[in-house]
């Protein structure tokens, strides 16, 4: 089977087309022939290989999230899986290829009428979304600022927040253009990336999620209200200052609070339930799907390209040849 393996550490040029022997699932896992391969930023970042601490080597496959049909399952899964559309999770590596081996506790059904392209551009990210609003404690009638709202999470985030009931809803983003997509979405305030913005009054919010993070980070602090939450789902930036939680010291009186939150503290029947559920509410059109571009797999580098300068706004997918986007 063909795949996209990193040769060496660096740029997208070091993203290179494989073929491998096809994969076998073992005990627990299915083996799904891809339709559709979300492309992350994560994936930039274990290929530049700023992750090589935590074990990626040079030969490693990218991609997490895949959509398709299951051909095989292993040991202890249930067969009925066999020849069923569905959206399953690989983790951090093994999605950009032709057939992805996944935990068959990932598995989740595709509406009948969803693409494989939707399911990969909501499935993920609306997990990270409805879990870091819950994990920031978010009620109806709150306001909320997702701060890195052009990607997939911040995409989400806004809908659901704005579903939610969020008495307003701010984003932060490079461009007008992109601020108008955004308020399409549920968003009503569009600020510039350092949180300022023409026209726009200044505020403050009672949750802030934020996809960023980097040395800027501390300066939200300020536009969180008393007992306010940030939650911090992303580093798109980089870390934050060393000094940040001294910022949050100067704060006190406020009772802020700040957390991170990972999508992999969640437990598998708490993912697939909000997958599903999110799935459901894509197909139904209450839940919008922003598909960026839909790129052949073997394109990888050109995807990692156009992610690098930041030209992506939503999801951008990959499709193995052959395999039109259903
Ligand atoms: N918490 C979890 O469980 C979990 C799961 C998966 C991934 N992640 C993390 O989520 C992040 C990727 O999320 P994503 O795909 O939604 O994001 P993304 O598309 O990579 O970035 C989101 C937006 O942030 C803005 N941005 C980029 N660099 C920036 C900077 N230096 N300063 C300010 N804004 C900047 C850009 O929009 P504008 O140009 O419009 O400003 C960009 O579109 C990664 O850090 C990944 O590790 C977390």
């Amino acid at each position: 089977m063909q795949a996209v393996a990193i040769r060496t550490f660096g740029d997208p040029t070091g993203l290179e087309v494989v073929d491998l022997p096809d994969p076998n699932p073992e005990r627990g896992q299915a083996l799904i022939v891809t339709e559709a391969i979300g492309v992350g930023g994560v994936d930039s970042v274990i290929r530049r290989g700023t992750l090589a601490e935590y074990g990626f080597r040079e030969g490693h496959i990218l991609g997490g999230e895949v959509a398709g049909t299951v051909a095989a399952v292993g040991a202890e899964v249930d067969t009925s899986w066999v020849g069923r559309r569905v959206w399953g999770f690989a983790g951090l590596g093994g999605g950009y290829a032709e057939q992805a081996v996944v935990p068959a506790e990932s598995l989740v059904p595709l509406p009948a009428n969803m693409s494989a392209v939707d399911a990969v551009t909501v499935g993920s990210s609306s997990v990270v979304a409805h879990f870091g609003l819950r994990h920031a404690r978010f009620a109806p009638g709150e306001s909320v600022l997702v701060r890195g709202a052009a990607g997939g999470i911040g995409i989400m985030a806004v809908q659901l927040a704005a579903r939610g009931g969020a008495g307003a809803v701010a984003v932060t983003t490079s461009s007008t253009e992109r601020g108008s997509r955004l308020r399409a979405l549920g968003a009503t305030r569009v600020l510039d990336r350092s949180g300022g913005g023409a026209g726009e009054a200044s505020d403050d919010y009672d949750v802030i999620i934020d996809v960023v993070s980097g040395v800027d980070l501390p300066s939200f602090f300020d536009r969180l209200r008393p007992n306010g939450r940030m939650v911090a789902v992303g580093v798109v930036g980089g870390n934050p200052p060393a000094d940040f939680g001294t910022r949050m010291f100067a704060a006190f009186q406020r009772s802020l609070s700040f957390a991170t939150f990972s999508a992999n503290t969640v437990t598998d029947s708490d993912r697939r339930a909000v997958t599903a559920e999110s799935l459901a509410a894509a197909s139904r059109g209450a839940l919008e799907s922003v598909v960026h571009e839909v790129l052949p797999l073997e394109q990888a580098a050109l995807a990692h390209r156009k992610m690098d300068a930041g030209e992506v706004f939503g999801r951008l997918v990959l499709t193995p040849s052959g395999q039109a986007s259903k």
